[in-house]
């Protein structure tokens, strides 16, 4: 057996696109923001993480651009050695506070956090325990970990227990779950969480990739949403999303962040976020701290899509944020959608089996606080129009 054999003998992608129905990889050749340019024509981008549009934000445009003229293009080193820079720390201090936090650390990206978050923290003879829909970084994190990894049901807090009462008390646990969950836009169910993790003896790390400019005041996340930020121990973020850079990070007590700074492998052994991407986040929190209409806005996009498209008949599942599933069930018919839609000026997200069960693929709409009510009206005329065609509503 040759290596490659299974690269040889893979087609399914290479079917999907003689069927002019593969999905990924798609260029756009413009902005990240409600209208993006697609094969030359004008789309409604409805698939974007950047809930609070601020990619393309005159005022986080500009610091990025005055960050290069200071500081150059990019740091040449990890944040260990030569890669650490004024604004970074300035950036780690902004962060703690906005979380309510003893202090931060930044990563390249969120991918990196978790693994480094994780796998720096959970030893020998520790336990990890995630939520069956964490996002893949996590259960990557859990991997590269010496630790055991347990499993409970998505957001079911019997199955938590269980998995939490099976573990001898004096062991080391670290429960992680994502806040929002991504592919079903629902909400971790921390106050249950917090009561369990005093119980057993657990600590808890919650990634607020989906949280953050969403939930909580200011957008602050889930934690501050519960009013636990006290219980939550660890939190995680991405700035690939709402805070519209590149790059992640961890907060919690002091000493937890100077361990992670010694012991975070993907933060010791990677270049530091380029100066670009740090100012970015810099001016994307500085609106989020002074522009709370804008969560607002996002909050009222929000229902007006949500309450569209229940109207019509689609099932949103147990969605309650800014990530709306159409639970489609069936893979081929997702793909089908997602291209008419897309021929039809809109474009969303494809969610397949395995990242789903097959009979909960689903079309993932995200919204952001820039969208117009007209625009939400064209895509939901769209989504009728392409739902009823294929049989979806
Ligand atoms: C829940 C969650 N965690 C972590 C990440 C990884 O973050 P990043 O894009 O910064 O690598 C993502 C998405 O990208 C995510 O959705």
């Amino acid at each position: 057996m040759d290596l490659f054999d299974k690269c040889y003998s893979y087609t399914v992608a290479e079917e999907a696109r003689k069927a002019g129905l593969y999905p990924y990889f798609q260029p756009i050749s413009s902005e990240q923001d409600t209208v993006v340019i697609i094969n030359g024509r004008k789309v409604l981008m409805f698939g974007s993480n950047s809930y609070l549009g601020l990619t393309v934000h005159p005022k986080v445009k500009e610091a990025a651009k005055k960050a290069i003229d200071k500081y150059g293009t990019g740091c040449a080193g990890s944040r260990f050695l030569n890669g650490t820079l004024d604004i970074h720390e300035e950036l780690e201090e902004r962060l703690a506070e906005f979380v309510n936090k003893e202090d931060a650390l930044l990563f390249s990206t969120g991918f990196q956090a978790n693994l480094g978050g994780i796998a720096g923290l959970v030893g020998k003879g520790e336990y990890v325990i995630l939520d069956k829909s964490d996002h893949a970084s996590i259960v990557d994190g859990a991997r590269l970990s010496y630790g055991t990894v347990k499993r409970f049901i998505h957001n079911d807090m019997e199955s938590l227990e269980k998995v939490l009462s099976s573990i001898e008390l004096e062991a080391g646990k670290l429960i992680v779950v994502d806040g929002v969950y991504s592919m079903d836009g629902d909400i971790a169910n921390l106050p249950e969480m917090v009561k369990l993790k005093k119980r057993y003896n657990a600590r808890l790390m919650v990634d607020d990739a989906h949280s953050f400019g969403v939930l909580g005041k200011n957008g602050r996340g889930t934690a501050n949403h519960f009013g636990l930020e006290d219980d939550v121990d660890i939190v995680m973020g991405t700035f690939s999303k709402s805070f519209a850079s590149l790059g992640g990070f961890l907060a919690a007590d002091r000493a937890v962040i100077d361990y992670l700074r010694h012991f975070a492998r993907s933060v010791i052994f990677s270049a530091s976020i380029t100066p670009a991407s740090t100012a970015a986040v810099l001016a994307a929190l500085d609106i989020m701290e002074n522009e709370p209409e804008l969560i607002d806005k996002l909050w009222a996009n929000t229902e007006r899509m949500r309450k569209g498209v229940q109207d019509m008949g689609y099932d949103t599942g147990t969605s309650c944020t800014p990530i709306i599933p159409l639970i489609v069930g069936d893979d081929e018919k997702v793909l089908r959608m997602r291209r008419m839609l897309l021929d039809e000026g809109v474009f969303v997200n494809p969610v397949v089996s395995p990242a789903v069960p097959p009979n909960k693929t689903l079309i993932r709409l995200s919204l952001m606080a820039t969208h117009t009510f007209e625009q939400i009206d064209i895509a939901l005329d769209k989504l009728y129009k392409v739902g009823r065609a294929l049989d979806v509503i």
